[in-house]
Formats: structure tokens, sequence, C-alpha cells
């Protein structure tokens, strides 16, 4: 007998409840930020909030919203503008604003591979790109997390216009992409890069230009995504790439046609942001040391995973249950931290993810890792 779509629904949410995998809406905490992806401290800032203002009302607007697709009515010379910049910034020949990190690897990935070819993956890559790729028409397959022997694998057996997507940081795991040798295979099997730089951009190279401009390697990337969520504190992604790439997009990337455009007020606030960072290098060299005082301090007895160049560091605690309590246990120590359960990991790989900021003190990220060894002690 056919079961009432209320009724399932209320099995499914049962099932995740019994499986300690149920969501729900958190509420604000008190403690320390150790969680959230504003890694300079940007969405908070008040000197850039008056800079926004400034620039946003200087624009001489008439619509609060973008009123349409950029294709239609939602268009305006300050978008354009800021792309150009961006070109400049992250040095490509051209770069295409979308509304969000997500949408921007579904524009790319479900619109550029055809039925011919093939994408070979990280496993660990975000969830926005497995939904990019199941949308696209190519082959895909993934390969072992940043094992480059499984990546020569996979390219062995490719056909088509092959495609590697991988991120600069993982944004769970909190390591990074070998990129060196990435562009080396990439170059032996003419295949094309993809580089999502969503938690390196505003972090990795002099202004934060992301990881590949810090090696010197952009030019041998197809396309990277910038997102603008995260360390330029606003929201928002930039694809950039080649000028024959955006004119591509804007002909037929679904998630750029078929969409209300980002309200100018974020496009103001990116702009912003991204001039900020480069007007205020020791926020960059702050986050840099921080880093380097977590890293130097973390105890041996921590399942802290390769991540010593990295903003998100990721503490393994097998088990939804497990993770859960020992974050509760952290936040009650005064530091807001959050478990990443499975499904969003694979199970076994549970960890508390924790974002190092550039405004922590080093008496606040050694009281953290105290906090992590006396709670991951206990279990
Ligand atoms: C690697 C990666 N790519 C893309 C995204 C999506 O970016 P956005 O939050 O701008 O949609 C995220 C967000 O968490 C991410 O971690």
């Amino acid at each position: 007998m056919r079961m009432s779509i209320q009724k399932r629904l209320e099995k499914e949410l049962t099932r995740l409840s019994q499986q300690n995998a149920y969501r729900k809406l958190p509420r604000p905490t008190e403690g320390l930020d150790f969680c959230s992806n504003d890694y300079l401290g940007l969405a908070k800032n008040k000197s850039l909030q008056t800079i926004i203002q400034k620039e946003f009302s200087s624009q001489n607007l008439s619509h609060n919203g973008a009123t349409g697709s950029r294709l239609l009515s939602g268009n305006n010379e300050y978008y354009e503008a800021t792309e150009c910049c961006m070109a400049n910034y992250f040095e490509d020949e051209s770069a295409l604003l979308l509304n969000s990190g997500y949408m921007a690897n579904i524009a790319l990935l479900s619109s550029v591979p055809n039925r011919r070819d093939t994408i070979i993956y990280d496993q660990a890559c975000h969830a926005s790109i497995k939904d990019g790729i199941r949308l696209s028409q190519a082959r895909h397959t993934p390969f072992k997390h940043n094992d480059l022997n499984d990546l020569h694998r996979k390219l062995k057996q490719a056909s088509g216009n092959i495609f590697i997507m991988v991120e600069s940081i993982y944004s769970m795991l909190g390591d990074c992409c070998p990129l060196a040798e990435i562009v080396s295979l990439a170059q032996q099997f003419d295949a094309e890069i993809i580089l999502d730089e969503a938690h390196s951009t505003g972090i990795y190279g002099q202004h934060g230009q992301g990881l590949a401009h810090s090696m010197e390697l952009h030019d041998h990337i197809f396309a990277r995504i910038f997102t603008f969520g995260k360390a330029i504190g606003s929201h928002g992604a930039a694809i950039l790439g080649s000028n024959q790439l955006i004119k591509y997009l804007i002909n037929k990337a679904r998630p750029f046609i078929y969409t209300t455009a980002l309200p100018l007020h974020s496009v103001v606030s990116i702009r912003c942001g991204l001039n900020f960072i480069s007007e205020h290098p020791s926020l960059l060299n702050q986050l840099w040391k921080n880093m380097e005082i977590f890293n130097k301090n973390k105890p041996n007895t921590l399942n802290i995973g390769n991540s010593a160049r990295s903003p998100i560091q990721s503490i393994t605690i097998p088990t939804n249950e497990s993770v859960q309590m020992a974050s509760q246990e952290i936040n009650n120590l005064g530091y807001q931290v959050l478990p990443i359960r499975s499904p969003t990991v694979p199970k076994g790989q549970e960890c508390i993810r924790i974002c190092l900021h550039a405004d922590h003190t080093k008496q606040q990220l050694i009281g953290l890792l105290e906090a992590l060894q006396k709670v991951t002690a206990s279990i």
C-alpha cells in the first residue's frame, strides 16, 4: 500500500534522529567564534561597513534589488566594472559574478563538460561540485582524496575532453590539494583543471588571490571559482577564466541565466571587501601567524588532519553521537565549534571543524587547544 507523503517525511525524519543526523537550525550561542568562515573578521568589520555604506550611497540607486536576471533587467555597469576589477585582481582574462559558490559550481559543471567528456573529481569535493556533476552529461569518476596515483589511474582511463575538479583547501578536512603535481599530471594528459578556491579566497597569496595565484600556477588553470561569503565577509562568487569561457557561461549556464542577479549592495560589499584586504595586509599576516601558533602548540593526542597551512582545522571524532557530545562540551567551555556529522562527511570521519580567525589572540588559541585536549581525552 502507498504511504502518505506526510508519513513518509515523518519516517525519514525519525530515521535521521535515530542516527543522530537530524539537522535543526542552531540559535546563536555565547562564546568565542571558532566556527564561522569569517576568517578575516570582515563580516563584522566596522570600518569596512562604513566604506561599503559610503560606496553604496555614491551609486545613486533607483532600485533596492536587481529586478531580474543579468540578461534581462538585472544588469548594471557596476557589475561589469566589478568583474573587470576581479579579472585584474585575480589575474585572468575575464570574470563572471554568480549568486553563490554553490551556484558557480553548478553553473560551470552542468554547462561546460559534454557527454563525450570525463570529469575526474576528488572524492572529498564539496556538495555543490557533486551536484553540478550530477547535472552534467559528462562521464564522471571520483579519485581518492589527494591520491595522485589514483588520479593518474583515472586519467589513463578517461576519454573526450578531461576535466580535473579539485579544491584549494578542502572545506571539511582543511587540507590543501597538491596543486603543482596536479598541474603536471593535467599537462601530461592534456586535461583541464577546475579549481574551487572557496576557502583560499582572501587568504592565500599576497592579496588573497588564492592558492593557484600564490604558486604562480593560475595560468595553468582552466577555471577558478572564488567565493565571497567566507573570508570576504559578504556573499556571492565569481568564475575566472578565458574570455571565451565567460561568454559561453553567459549563454549556456542555467544558474546564471535563470535567476535574479545579486543585489547591488552585495556587489558593492564584495568589491570593497577585496580592496580592503589589499589595503590591510596585516589581516592576512595575523591569520597566518595564528595558523602557526595553533600548529606549533597542538598536542599530538589530537587527531588533526594535514592542515598546517589552512584556517580550517579538523579534529576527527568518530560517530555522530560522540562528535556532537564533544562539541557541546567545548561550547560549554566558552568556545563556539561545530560538529560535522555523517552524511556530510563519510561515516568514521565525523569531526569538529575549527576555523581560525585573524582576530583570535594567542591566549584564546591556547585556551581552545586546552579545551579540545580535555574534552577529547574524556571521550
Ligand atoms: C569548497 C566549497 N565550494 C563552494 C561552496 C559554496 O559556497 P557558497 O557558500 O558561496 O554557496 C562552499 C561552501 O561552504 C565550499 O566549502
